[in-house]
């Protein structure tokens, strides 16, 4: 009794009074539907305030790669034969690499280095790269203009509603809250640009998340959300990242 609304508790001892029990059922059970509902709403302007915070924060505080992109365009020659000589790759399983933040390529070259990402391809592409090739590598391929992509049709209902919203009863976050509105990351946060990318390769990725093949991801963020997506929600917002912009 103490814990319910005062008004509940006043028609409480009106109903009792005369005896009207069944309306007083009928009348917790809209309570319980209401804190359920503004429940949700709470939870839907929560992701939201902090997809507003996190894209500000990556406006404020973009951060400038350090390396030389001249130098860096000569060393990609080796990368183009996948990757494409501008980083839109035509293989929808070798990422595109244009316009990613330099931070985030730094991160997974280093991680492919240490042997903290591991491909069969990649691993060994990265493995003689010395710190600086990484540096201008980095700064060449982030100022490249990524080609954008299209999602396909049937697939990107579910996909954008998993996208801006996540799925509240497998407590899915929403992407948007870290990747942004419009899938550019956040480059101070580390959160990489997805807006444009091959829905193969996002597939891909999701699923290594899911199992522990790709385990690189600091302090769990991206295994602990693939783990909670069914197939059928990585491939639908899969298809909705490609298309974004
Ligand atoms: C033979 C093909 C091939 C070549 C050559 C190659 N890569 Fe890759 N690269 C891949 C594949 C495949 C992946 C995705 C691995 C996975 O599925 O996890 C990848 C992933 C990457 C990623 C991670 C992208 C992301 O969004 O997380 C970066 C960065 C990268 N490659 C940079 C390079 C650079 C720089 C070079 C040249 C020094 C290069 N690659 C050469 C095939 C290649
Ligand atoms: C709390 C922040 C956060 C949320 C929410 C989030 N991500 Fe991520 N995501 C990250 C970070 C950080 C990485 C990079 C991990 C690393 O360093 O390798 C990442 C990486 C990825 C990648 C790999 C990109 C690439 O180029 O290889 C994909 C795909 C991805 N996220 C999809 C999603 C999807 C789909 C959702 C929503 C269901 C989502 N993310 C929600 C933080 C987040």
């Amino acid at each position: 009794m103490q814990d319910l609304p005062m008004y509940s508790r006043i028609w409480y001892i009106h109903a009792t009074k005369f005896n009207m029990i069944p309306y007083l059922i009928l009348e917790l059970i809209l309570d319980i539907i209401e804190m359920k509902t503004s429940l949700k709403i709470t939870l839907a302007s929560l992701a939201l305030l902090s997809a507003t915070c996190s894209f500000a924060n990556s406006e404020a505080t973009e951060a400038k790669s350090t390396g030389d992109a001249a130098k860096g365009k000569t060393k990609s020659a080796t990368c183009a034969a996948c990757h494409g000589a501008d980083g839109n790759s035509g293989n929808p399983l070798w990422p595109k690499l244009a316009g990613q933040h330099s931070d985030y390529i730094e991160k997974q070259l280093t991680d492919f280095v240490e042997k903290k990402r591991n491909d069969a391809t990649m691993t060994a592409m990265a493995a003689p790269l010395s710190p600086e090739d990484i540096k201008d590598l980095a700064a060449y391929f982030s100022g490249q203009a990524t080609k954008p992509g299209s999602g396909n049709e049937e697939k990107v209902g579910l996909g954008k509603d998993i996208y801006k919203g996540g799925n509240l009863t497998t407590q899915v976050t929403a992407c948007a809250a870290c990747h942004g509105p419009t899938g550019m990351g956040n480059p101070a946060a580390k959160y990489p640009r997805v807006s444009g990318q091959h829905a193969a390769y996002i597939t891909k990725q999701l699923k290594d998340f899911k199992s522990g093949t790709r385990a690189n991801d600091g302090s769990s963020i991206m295994r602990s959300i693939a783990k909670r997506m069914s197939e059928e929600e990585i491939e639908a917002v899969a298809e909705y990242m490609s298309g974004l912009h």
